[in-house]
């Protein structure tokens, strides 16, 4: 993802995420006013990420082709004193050289980076009632053995309408196979009014239940059903079939929110009295 002049400007600058194939190496450079790079990475052992089937939706729709770009060839002819990292076998590797390692200057084949703008995604969404699956917003999947559970897909929650009648708005209370990773890139997610801010994330792993917090409940249920516009918002969501087990630094970290959990303890029983 691409921080980059994110805030007030968001919607001047490219929201992008980068593909890396395994293996291929590659420098980031951090840009020359903020000297820092921020951003969400996750790292894919399994299939190579591709475009989702889209099924009844036909032929276009959600990250369309032809807004997936490629880098042009380029190389470096540069001697000096250059760092190559690798990692092998879960370990950080690196060793020394005396040229660039971007200096391959003939290369065929079509196993090669690419980006995404994401506010390039045609976002599907109801327009009757209800909800469909959340499957609609996956902008690229790996896919596993068994259809429906995915190794990891990457799914993002953008600007977006919302015109659903008679329903409940905000993302449904659930738990589900799949282990959810979620972060935000700008702006507010709408099923939590507080807590959740650019850089951070949630984690929700298999069938732990989860959902909007009381205040977005609360807002939801008596908001005026009439056509709402979500503006200035990207969230995004790895989403997994495998536990994910977060580190010792996360777990130990001063950011964490211990207290997470009491942002459903509030809800209030809202059954009425059978007759
Ligand atoms: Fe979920």
């Amino acid at each position: 993802m691409d921080f980059d002049r994110i805030g007030s400007s968001t919607r001047r600058v490219q929201v992008r995420f980068v593909v890396i194939p395994r293996g291929v190496r590659f420098k980031v450079e951090p840009h020359p006013e903020d000297k820092q790079c921020r951003g969400y990475i996750c790292e894919n052992y399994g299939a190579l990420f591709r475009l989702p089937d889209l099924g009844p939706i036909g032929a276009n729709g959600l990250a369309n082709p032809r807004d997936f770009e490629t880098p042009v060839a380029w190389y470096e002819d540069r001697e000096g004193t250059f760092e190559q990292v690798a990692k092998f076998a879960g370990n950080l590797w690196s060793c020394e050289i005396e040229h660039s390692p971007l200096d391959v200057v003939a290369w065929h084949g079509n196993y090669a980076p690419y980006h995404y703008d994401l506010r390039r995604f045609n976002t599907i969404g109801s327009i009757s009632y209800d909800h469909p699956d959340p499957s609609i917003f996956t902008v690229l999947t790996s896919p596993s053995g068994e259809a429906g559970v995915a190794n990891c897909d990457f799914a993002i929650f953008p600007e977006r309408w919302l015109v659903a009648e008679n329903t409940f708005r905000p993302p449904w209370y659930h738990r589900n196979y799949m282990s959810e990773y979620m972060g935000l890139v700008y702006g507010q997610y709408d099923a939590k009014e507080e807590g959740f801010l650019p850089g951070g994330g949630s984690l929700h792993n298999q069938m732990s239940a989860h959902g909007p917090d009381l205040d977005a409940f609360e807002k939801a249920s008596n908001a005026d059903l009439k056509p709402q516009k979500l503006e200035g918002t990207m969230a995004f969501m790895f989403e997994s079939r495998y536990i994910i087990r977060p580190t010792k630094f996360a777990m130990e970290t001063s950011q964490l929110q211990p207290e997470y959990f009491e942002v459903w303890q509030r809800l209030n029983k809202n059954f009425g009295n059978p007759k």
